[in-house]
């Protein structure tokens, strides 16, 4: 852990319907008081109903994505402002899914943060290298070219988090070793703009190995997808952040 504010973010990515508020509903009533952060981030539907489920709780709600535009003629999209009217006050920005199935370059990411910065939403910004990029011994150039094109001008701890998330673990229980972990982490917190923005990692955190993962000096945090469905699953992870 380094002097960086804490974070245990859930990504509940495509998931989630009104029944599944009873989860953040579970989470919040498991952790009434919190040192640390804790945000769920909900399908864009549910961001406005779990900001009202989690009115007065310790737990903050965020959006996983948004329109670099700030409003007019955009089917589909949502823009920032538009998230944070909702009640979302962070959102997740540059994911590999986005990248991956989007065609999402660093520079719209980029342009993306802009806008969550002039809507006061705290971007999260994610960053992470393919197998093939790791097996090639290209991991650090991949994730410091990242980091450099997707963070918006102005970029502080007051505004942007980054996460770390190499795409072959995510949600495929594989994770890097703790030394590579921290090799990353490492690099990346020499790169920042403002040192004292919180660096996470994601990629299978579970509740088993959330606490050696949090024991690493430059990771702040976790991105997590899965295992953030489930009050039972998340509430082990915020726990053992709370405790690093
Ligand atoms: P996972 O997803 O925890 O299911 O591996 C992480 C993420 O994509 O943020």
């Amino acid at each position: 852990m380094s002097d960086a504010c804490k974070l245990a973010a859930g990504n509940w990515k495509m998931n989630g319907l009104r029944a599944d508020l009873d989860e953040a509903r579970a989470l919040a009533k498991a952790f009434p008081k919190l040192d640390c952060g804790v945000l769920l981030c909900p399908p864009a539907t549910l961001i406005s109903a779990m900001a009202e489920a989690l009115e007065g709780s310790a737990i903050m709600v965020g959006a996983q994505d948004c329109h670099p535009g700030e409003k007019g003629a955009h089917t589909g999209d949502v823009s920032a402002q538009m998230l944070a009217d909702a009640g979302a006050r962070q959102v997740i920005l540059g994911h590999s899914e986005r990248r991956g199935d989007h065609g999402e370059s660093s520079a719209l990411v980029a342009e993306k943060a802009r806008a969550a910065h002039v809507a006061g939403l705290v971007t999260i910004i994610c960053i992470g290298e393919t197998e093939a990029e790791r097996d090639a011994g290209h991991t650090l150039d991949v994730v410091l070219a990242q980091l450099a094109g997707s963070l918006a001008e102005g970029a502080t701890s007051a505004n942007t988090v980054v996460a770390y998330e190499p795409i072959w673990a995510i949600g495929t229980g594989r994770t890097p070793s703790l030394e590579e972990i921290a090799q990353v982490h490492d690099a990346l917190r020499a790169s920042l703009p403002d040192p004292a923005i919180s660096l996470l990692y994601g990629g299978s955190v579970k509740p088993g190995n959330a606490a050696e993962i949090f024991a690493i000096e430059n990771v702040d945090g976790a991105l997590v997808g899965g295992a953030s469905l489930k009050a039972k699953d998340f509430g082990p992870i915020v726990a053992a952040l709370e405790a690093s």
